[in-house]
């Protein structure tokens, strides 16, 4: 390891403990980077200290590469984005020529966001993954590149599976329980906020036996142009991102980590500290940052800092610790 590489791993204040466990692994502090809006990390290496990140989430990981959905597929709202991606990806095999090479490199955990069209699909990619790892053999202290898997149970623009597995509590006990018998690596259920009742989905997929749960992915939204009289993206509705779905967000986590025991992992709408603590305070236990990279790669970094600052303030010895804070409404 180089000593530039050293230099960029996070060490916290002696008196303050930022670590977080899900399952069996221990990230160093709470602030991760959101599926999708981070690629595989290659495009932010000179911009953003990975190292230091609590967690990089990767862009999803399908069986088969795909091209994504035609464009346009990405419009501005007054309060965030609409995205209709349409999970663009190498394929599972591309991933693991192509990406998880360079993802070894990194020292913060990394987690593969893994979708699928099918049941059959999830567990053929945490398969194949898991078979890739087992064959390279790996060296003692050598990392293998992938900490946990987030299964993407709530992707909107995709016509088959993503969300219509998270609306439904059966299919994701199901699934989860069956990537649990594929892998001991941590799996994080990532939930849809266009649901009756979220915390139903929450506590099918805690039953299932998942580690953690990623609250929320994007929320279904459309823009019209009305000049050219359709609407703004070429699939007509997409998922929004960005400050105007952080409440709905910190509602979800809330409700979430009061159903189930696990730790809820809270995203959607974060730019600021003060975005990050009000996640910690409803509940969760670590936050992912996503749309505000686009504007400002630096947000991981300072929310961190700005998490650091507020528990030294409020004197605060233990991160874990925020959820307890909160005064709970009448
Ligand atoms: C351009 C874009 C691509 C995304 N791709 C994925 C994806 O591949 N897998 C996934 O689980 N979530 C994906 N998401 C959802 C984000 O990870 C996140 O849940 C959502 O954007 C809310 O967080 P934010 O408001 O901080 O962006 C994507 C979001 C955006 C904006």
């Amino acid at each position: 390891m180089n000593a530039e590489k050293k230099q960029n791993v996070f060490s916290p204040p002696a008196d303050l403990d930022l670590s977080v466990h899900i399952g069996s692994l221990a990230m160093s502090n709470p602030v991760g980077v959101a599926s999708g809006t981070f690629g595989y990390g290659e495009e932010y290496d000179e911009l953003v200290r990975i190292d230091a990140l609590g967690a990089l989430y990767t862009k999803a990981v399908t069986l088969e590469p795909r091209r994504g959905n035609p464009a346009p597929r990405l419009v501005e709202t007054p309060m965030g984005l609409i995205n209709s991606i349409g999970l663009a990806n190498p394929g599972v095999e591309g991933f693991l020529q192509e990406k998880l090479p360079l993802l070894r490199r990194h020292r913060c955990a990394i987690i593969v966001n893994v979708a699928g069209s099918t049941e059959d699909d999830y567990a053929e990619v945490v398969e194949r993954i898991e078979d890739h790892i087992a064959v390279a053999g790996m060296e003692p202290g050598e990392r293998s590149g992938v900490d946990g898997y987030e299964i993407n149970v709530s992707c909107p623009n995709v016509h088959k599976g993503g969300m219509s597995f998270g609306i439904d509590p059966v299919l994701i006990g199901r699934l989860t329980r069956s990537l649990k018998d594929r892998t001991r690596r941590p799996l994080i259920l990532k939930l849809s906020p266009n649901v009756t009742d979220i915390a139903d989905i929450a506590r099918a997929a805690e039953a299932g036996g998942a580690d953690a749960i990623s609250c929320i992915n994007t929320v279904v939204g459309m823009v019209i142009d009305t000049e050219k009289l359709r609407p703004a993206i070429a699939r007509g509705a997409g998922g929004l991102s960005g400050p105007a779905i952080r409440p709905i967000g910190i509602a979800a986590t809330y409700r979430v980590s009061r159903a189930v025991h696990i730790p809820v992992i809270g995203l959607g709408g974060i730019a600021h500290p003060s975005d990050a603590i009000q996640y910690l305070l409803a509940g969760a236990q670590a936050v992912q940052i996503g749309t505000a990279l686009f504007s400002n790669p630096r947000a991981p970094q300072e929310v961190l800092d700005g998490i650091i600052v507020w528990m030294q303030r409020h004197s605060v010895h233990s991160v874990c610790d925020i959820r307890s804070m909160l005064e709970e409404p009448e």
